[in-house]
């Protein structure tokens, strides 16, 4: 079975956030399970396009308002576990950064190309699986473009990462796409805009979410879209996200301070707090709680500045958060170090090393997320033995059960101060009970959230469509 992912992000290549993970560890694990998966995303100019070699496989022509060139490059190693294709459009995809102002043009270009290269490929896929709203026009180029009715056959699967963004342009814009009949304009339209998301929704042979709750949650809150994914939930559903297993295991994660399998957690998580705590002035004898993750209102930093200033007057914990998204909670955040240093700290900007030691140092994970499709940080934080304090929403729900109901994590209902407020009481409390904790501890590192489960859910799902 031969699956073509089509991406905007994939790890290690080019990472914002979760859709990058998922991208560059589902097709590795699906290969694994006999498939013959690969992924095209966009050609950036960034470390890892500058330090890797890579081959010219196919160079075309694409017109997005005017002709561009590209060329479609292939990784020449074989080290990612699956095979990796770039599309080369200097002019509008070699940025330094995923995302720009221009993305209607960019990512319009890069789906456009992609089909051209596989239209032309004797060897087409039996599936072609797109990742959220940045390829999301694919399903409906497949299906009504004419320059691509030789791939009409061919099925497609769109996952649904995150619907708040969904890639709206000007319906002005239209002529940006290649030529379709007229009558299939209302497959692109969604509340008088040119919507890619809403489009993928309607022409994807398959929907689905990173999580069954999200699925769910969506039917009623979608940024617009919900009586979208009502109308269409037959061919909806919700396949839970798995966390790359060899990428994200203390006992060889080479970012970390001191590597543990799970019969020396203790140890090996006490030796990565106290690099924190020493890095970045707090101490080791308090319970760390720490938030990795992008400080936009779905994630519910805004209310961090509140949180924290209530906690750690009242608590003798520490605080550690790196992350970086709105400017104004950035601001606060850095403020807050006036006020509390020595028991918080924040890093703001992004840092791959530092999150891997601080999923492994930590000794709770905040989450009090007001969406959360999926979440890998908590899937991230109980393989590390890390306990996950988390509201109850999409994947979060999925995946964390609370010690009051015989489960392993924190949870609250309500994403407001006073909930977090209580949930970091309950951390606090638990820590000072010692054996229970490590006991947690302990349990939380066996759990198997790698993606041999869900792989095989995607494969079953292609089958149904083939
Ligand atoms: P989302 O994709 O909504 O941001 P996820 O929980 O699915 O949330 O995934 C976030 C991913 O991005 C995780 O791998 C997390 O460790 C990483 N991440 C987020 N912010 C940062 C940051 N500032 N530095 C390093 N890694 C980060
Ligand atoms: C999105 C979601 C996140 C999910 C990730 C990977 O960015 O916000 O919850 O884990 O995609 O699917």
């Amino acid at each position: 079975m031969k699956i073509t992912h089509l991406s905007a992000e994939c790890y290690p290549i080019a990472k914002v956030g979760g859709l990058a993970d998922v991208v560059g560890a589902l097709p590795k694990y699906q290969n694994d399970l006999g498939a013959e998966s690969s992924v095209i995303m966009p050609f950036y100019n960034n470390a890892y396009t500058q330090k890797n070699e890579f081959e010219e496989v196919y160079t075309g022509t694409v017109i997005v308002g005017r002709q561009f060139d590209f060329r479609l490059l292939s990784l020449k190693d074989n080290s990612l576990g699956y095979d990796l294709y770039l599309v080369d459009i200097p002019e509008l995809l070699f940025t330094p950064s995923v995302y720009s102002d221009y993305d209607t043009n960019r990512f319009l270009a890069f789906q456009v190309a992609a089909l051209t290269w596989i239209a032309q490929d004797a060897q087409k896929p039996d599936v072609i699986h797109c990742h959220d709203h940045h390829t999301g026009l694919i399903p409906f180029m497949v299906s009504h473009c004419l320059a691509f009715s030789g791939l009409a056959h061919i099925p497609t699967v769109l996952t649904i990462h995150n619907a708040q963004y969904q890639g709206w342009f000007s319906q002005d814009l239209i002529t940006l796409l290649p030529e379709f009949p007229a009558s299939k304009f209302g497959f692109l339209e969604w509340d008088n805009s040119i919507n890619p998301l809403a489009a993928g929704i309607k022409c994807a042979w398959r929907v689905n979410t990173v999580s069954p709750s999200y699925m769910e949650e969506l039917k009623l809150k979608a940024n617009g879209l919900e009586s979208l994914l009502r109308n269409e939930s037959a061919k909806c559903s919700g396949i839970l996200n798995g966390i790359d297993a060899e990428v994200w295991n203390p006992e060889t994660d080479h970012y970390l301070i001191q590597n543990y399998p799970n019969s020396r957690v203790q140890s090996g998580k006490k030796a990565n707090k106290a690099w924190l705590c020493k890095t970045f002035g707090l101490d080791p004898s308090r319970p760390l709680f720490a938030f990795i993750g992008r400080l936009v209102g779905e994630k519910g930093a805004d209310l961090f500045p509140e949180i924290f200033s209530n906690v750690l007057s009242s608590h003798e914990i520490s605080v550690l958060l790196l992350g970086s998204g709105h400017s104004g909670v950035e601001q606060q955040l850095r403020h807050l170090k006036d006020w509390h240093g020595g028991s918080y700290n924040c890093y703001i900007g992004y840092n791959e090393e530092l999150s891997h030691i601080i999923y492994a140092g930590a000794d709770y994970l905040l989450m009090p997320s007001r969406v959360e499709p999926c979440g890998l940080n908590q899937m991230y934080a109980l393989r590390y033995g890390t306990i996950p304090v988390v509201s109850s929403v999409g994947g979060l729900k999925d995946t964390v059960i609370d010690v009051g109901d015989g489960g392993f994590g924190i949870r609250h209902d309500y994403v407001n101060v006073g909930e977090v407020c209580h949930a970091v009481e309950r951390g606090v409390r638990l820590y000072e009970d010692q054996a229970t904790f490590r006991k947690i501890r302990r349990k939380i590192m066996k759990i198997d959230h790698s993606w041999n489960a869900s792989a095989q859910k995607y494969i079953e799902l292609y089958e149904s469509i083939i």
